[in-house]
């Protein structure tokens, strides 16, 4: 049986970030946080680029998985809650399914609308596993409803979105993880540094896939702001920065323009930037000095023969 659980925080109201958007867009280096990439279009997109060529994190990670799906099984046990942090379409925890064979599924995304649907589908699919959602943005705060068994609870954060944050915030949410998975665990994948130009092609693939799922971000934000951004206006922009180890992505002004939405607006001169993301890149040693940092005693690794990758289980 599916059950929506809505914490009150969290309802999707109209306008109710605008508050939070107001501060980055006028900030002296603008910024728009990357959960507004995650509209119901943006999450099509996001999944369009994960079907790319070029975008090796999700194809690398999925055939780790598959290889190892007997070790990894070994390592978490089977049974209890499989708690998915960024379902979106929830098809990476699904390849778990009939392995780990948990008793309850709670997928949790910011995108409800994409979410909900992902998770009927499924229901049908696999009536042992009770399924449950929450449209939830854990990205400050990571709460599991006391409703949710402690007992055996593995984590399941896929597709290096742990390289979202900066390093700071990553030890904390990793920290809350911990706090709330007792005698369970944390099934991380985590993307690792790698030459130049295969970062370049992963987030500027020539389709323009990804230039498209940024620049969504400015429709997204129309949508919750009332602005009048145009994406004409705008151009998709990568650097890798060295020194963090991290690729960061921005939107590049492409001429003067005033964007108004009501009660303010802001002036962008040519050139410049607003910063949608960063996605930082770690070595098998930084990731575990992270977990250790988190409070994770013991991990087991599985990558690829690239080492482009790593699949971690964390207790
Ligand atoms: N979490 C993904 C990553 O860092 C998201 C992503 C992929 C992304 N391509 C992007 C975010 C382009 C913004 C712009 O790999």
């Amino acid at each position: 049986m599916q059950k929506h659980i809505t914490p009150d925080e969290t309802s999707a109201i109209h306008h109710e970030f605008s508050p939070e958007i107001e501060v980055g867009l006028l900030a002296p280096s603008p910024w728009i946080s990357p959960k507004f990439l995650y509209d119901p279009l943006g999450s099509h997109l996001f999944t369009a680029i994960t079907l790319l060529p070029e975008y090796y994190p999700t194809n690398t990670e999925k055939n780790i998985f598959a290889q190892y799906q007997d070790q990894i099984t070994d390592a978490i046990g089977i049974g209890g809650t499989l708690i998915d942090l960024g379902a979106g379409n929830c098809q990476k925890a699904e390849s778990f399914f009939d392995s780990l064979k948990p008793s309850l599924y709670l997928a949790i995304d910011f995108s409800t609308e994409y979410l909900q649907d992902a998770v009927e589908k499924l229901e049908g699919k696999y009536p042992n596993i009770v399924m449950q959602y929450i449209g939830m943005d854990f990205s400050n705060q990571l709460i599991i409803p006391d409703s949710i068994a402690t007992a055996k609870r593995t984590f399941f954060y896929p597709g290096s979105s742990i390289g979202n944050f900066l390093s700071a915030e990553a030890l904390e949410i990793l920290k809350q993880i911990k706090k709330q998975a007792s005698d369970g665990g944390l099934l991380i994948g985590v993307d690792l540094m790698k030459e130049d130009s295969v970062l370049m092609a992963a987030y500027d693939d020539p389709l323009k896939v990804t230039a498209a799922f940024n620049l969504n971000i400015l429709r997204s934000i129309n949508y919750h702001l009332g602005s009048n951004f145009r994406v004409e206006q705008f151009s998709h922009k990568v650097k890798i920065n060295h020194k963090e180890h991290r690729v960061e992505l921005y939107l590049e002004a492409l001429e003067d323009l005033t964007v108004s939405w009501p009660g303010n607006s802001k002036v962008f001169k040519a050139g410049d930037l607003i910063h949608t993301e960063h996605s930082h890149k770690y070595t098998i040693e930084s990731i575990q000095q992270l977990l250790k940092n988190a409070g994770f005693e013991k991990t087991q690794i599985w990558t690829d023969p690239k080492t482009y990758f790593a699949v971690i289980y964390a207790q």
